[in-house]
């Protein structure tokens, strides 16, 4: 039996402190405090990336070179077509093309753009109409003097598209968006002030939006808004920037302004100026990004996956870092919960999708093991709607990368109007969900811009363990000693990552071997079943192989059926110095499979010599606790999937039918 797995001891022996630590400083022109209210009920919102510029009133190149260079790092956010729109001396000037970001660039080289002062990008995730040139983002008035740009679903817009139609323009695209452009030019052309526009435009959108705009009559102003879509500001010296995240002009500035909900904001080289919907001045909360720029590069790999696995053992341990305060007690980022409340919880549920919630049935193990506190797991859209039992004894933990997934916000949503307490752990800063969250446990993995998920995942885990221990402590079930031993061995958990990347040529070898296979299976026990789970879907969303995780024990129950000569089974394998002979028996589902010929890859521990019988392949990993184990035993599931991808020449980084942050429901 390991550390990790020996019997929880005793329960409620001592009290920790739960520091709520400022994580940003606001030093903003206006002095009202800006709060986030929740939205209530259903939306809709659809993905895109969104980035914004501007520059001096002199006219130059950079709002084009920064707009470009934004919406390459945006990109994970749809692919379907790319636009910009700048404000040249001549007017506004526009170009936007169906398919990747290429597509655009050599248009724009091809025939190009003049000087501006500033740009507006759009990068496109279909909603409404198809990925083509005319559906693609900016879209203009029917004078062409004002471009918009929009992420997200106008919900009432047939009813604003007749309207705007009964006035005699006839609209170009089939998009929600386009009516939107009519309205504010109108607007403006009224009022003749486009912050005031937007403000009245804005008020009359149903659904979820960030809109950014520019006319040309106000040529060194960005004007946007957003509700339900997230929108930030990047501060520069002379110049200001807009983006759907901070990715967009992390390379510029890394000093960010977070926009609330239904705020206006208005944006000039020298001056950023935010409302309310009211019209009244909000000071938005200004913070500091700790992202390298570097970090949103692929730094010499061929993709950002590949790259991303190898930013693992740095993921885990900044995830760490500072945890623990100078009396070695745990503490979370941001805590609105009670103490006593979160003593007083008696059910815990993990809400998350794709990844994040195998990340989530990894925390069930950890969780119910240290803390004796029952711990469901549920995709958050199956929870949302299946009337789940939820009170203020519930702690509802919400697991995602983005921050933005849309499934998972509306589960948060709907388990605090039910009275349950929410933490959330998210990899990006300022993000929807942990804005209207309790409590918050941030990863620090960088960004993650492969869709497929990999070092978020391994961060994801690690802040589980550290919710974990930290409840326990709270809770009394850990001394401070325990909690200390599992952190220690937490913090060796770098290392061994790096040791099983290590072996990537001998992974990358099989995995070129294999790449004509149409179908894997992944067995696995314990904390080895989400491994199994994330091992399958990595195949799949890459690859577009068929690959189904299975609970090694479900073998005999009917996916044995599945098994035929050559049928390449993955087998993560416990350690043979876990508790109650998983190893065993595991191994007993190898000889099962073999025997029925399948071809076995088996990942197992250094040392664990009973598997090498049966065993066609092994992927070795370090020896660690059980509980710890998904660290170190989805690497090589993950560059297995990477190479194989690869091999078949597929586009690894942005596999088809998918987006990175998957914003609709
Ligand atoms: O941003 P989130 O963590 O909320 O995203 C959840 C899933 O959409 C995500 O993990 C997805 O399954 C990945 N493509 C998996 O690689």
């Amino acid at each position: 039996m390991d550390a990790a797995t020996a019997p929880p001891p005793s329960p409620a022996r001592w009290r920790v402190g739960l520091e709520q630590s400022p994580v940003s400083s606001v030093t903003f022109r206006h002095a009202r405090e800006h709060r986030v209210k929740a939205c209530r009920g259903i939306i809709l919102k659809g993905m895109c990336g969104i980035v914004g510029y501007v520059g001096p009133l002199t006219p130059s190149d950079r709002p084009l070179s920064v707009a470009l260079e934004g919406l390459a790092r945006l990109e994970y956010r749809g692919y379907d077509s790319a636009g910009v729109a700048l404000a040249t001396p001549d007017g506004v000037q526009m170009r936007k093309k169906a398919g990747k970001l290429k597509n655009l660039r050599d248009s724009l080289e091809t025939d190009p753009l003049p000087a501006a002062t500033a740009a507006i990008g759009h990068t496109r995730w279909a909603t409404h109409g198809a990925p083509s040139d005319e559906n693609a983002h900016p879209h203009l008035s029917a004078d062409g003097k004002l471009a918009l740009i929009h992420n997200g679903i106008i919900e009432n817009f047939a009813a604003l598209r007749a309207e705007v139609e009964s006035s005699g323009v006839r609209l170009r695209s089939e998009t929600d968006s386009e009516v939107v452009a009519h309205l504010l030019a109108r607007a403006f052309d009224a009022i003749g002030d486009l912050t005031e526009a937007m403000r009245t435009v804005s008020a009359r959108l149903q659904g979820a939006y960030t809109l950014l705009a520019i006319h040309e009559d106000v040529p060194g102003v960005i004007v946007g808004a957003r509700r339900n879509s997230p929108l930030v500001i990047g501060l520069g010296e002379g110049e200001n920037f807009l983006g759907s995240d901070v990715a967009a002009f992390i390379s510029h500035t890394r000093t960010a302004l977070e926009m609330g909900q239904d705020q206006i904001v208005t944006v000039s080289a020298d001056e950023v100026r935010v409302i309310d919907a009211d019209g009244a001045p909000v000071t938005p909360r200004e913070y500091t990004v700790d992202w390298d720029a570097s970090a949103a590069v692929k730094g010499g790999f061929d993709t950002f996956m590949a790259k991303e696995i190898h930013d693992q053992p740095a993921a885990v341990g900044d995830t760490l870092l500072g945890r623990a305060d100078e009396t070695g007690r745990l503490r979370l980022d941001e805590a609105r919960i009670d103490e006593s409340v979160l003593r007083s919880v008696d059910t815990i549920i993990v809400i998350a999708c794709g990844t994040a919630a195998y990340a989530g049935h990894v925390a069930k193990y950890a969780i119910e093991h240290w803390c004796r506190i029952p711990v469901e797991v549920e995709l958050a859209h199956e929870f949302r709607y299946r009337d789940p039992i939820v009170n203020e004894k519930t702690l509802v933990v919400a697991i995602s990368q983005s921050g933005e997934t849309m499934d998972t916000l509306m589960a948060v949503r709907h388990a605090r109007e039910q009275g349950a307490q929410v933490l959330a752990i998210c990899n990006t800063y300022g993000a929807t969900i942990p804005r209207e969250a309790d409590a918050v446990l941030y990863t620090h993995a960088g960004p993650e811009v492969a869709v497929a998920s990999t070092k978020a995942f391994l961060a994801q885990i690690t802040a589980c363990y550290l919710l974990g221990l930290y409840l326990a402590q709270l809770r009394g079930n850990m001394f401070i000693d325990e909690t200390q031993a599992l952190l220690a061995e937490l913090a060796e958990m770098p290392s061994k990552i790096q040791e099983v990347l290590d072996t990537e040529g001998h992974i990358t070898d099989v995995a070129r071997d294999l790449s004509g296979v149409d179908s894997v299976l992944f067995l696995g026990r314990h904390v080895g079943f989400p491994v199994a789970l994330e091992g399958a879907l990595k195949l799949k969303e890459i690859a577009y192989i068929h690959a189904e995780g299975f609970a090694a024990g479900e073998l005999k129950h009917g996916p044995i059926a599945l098994i035929d000569q050559g049928q390449v089974v993955i087998i993560v394998v416990p350690s043979p110095r876990g508790r109650d002979q998983l190893h065993a028996k595991v191994v007993s589902n190898i000889q099962e499979v073999r025997a029925r010929g399948a071809r076995t890859i088996v990942v197992a521990e250094e040392g664990d010599d009973n598997v090498e019988p049966y065993a066609d392949v092994i992927f070795r990993v370090p020896q660690t606790s059980t509980l710890l184990a998904p660290l170190v035993s989805v690497v090589p599931l993950q560059i297995f999937a990477c190479q194989l991808a690869s091999a078949k020449g597929l586009d690894v980084d942005q596999p088809r039918n998918l987006a990175k942050s998957v914003t609709v429901e």
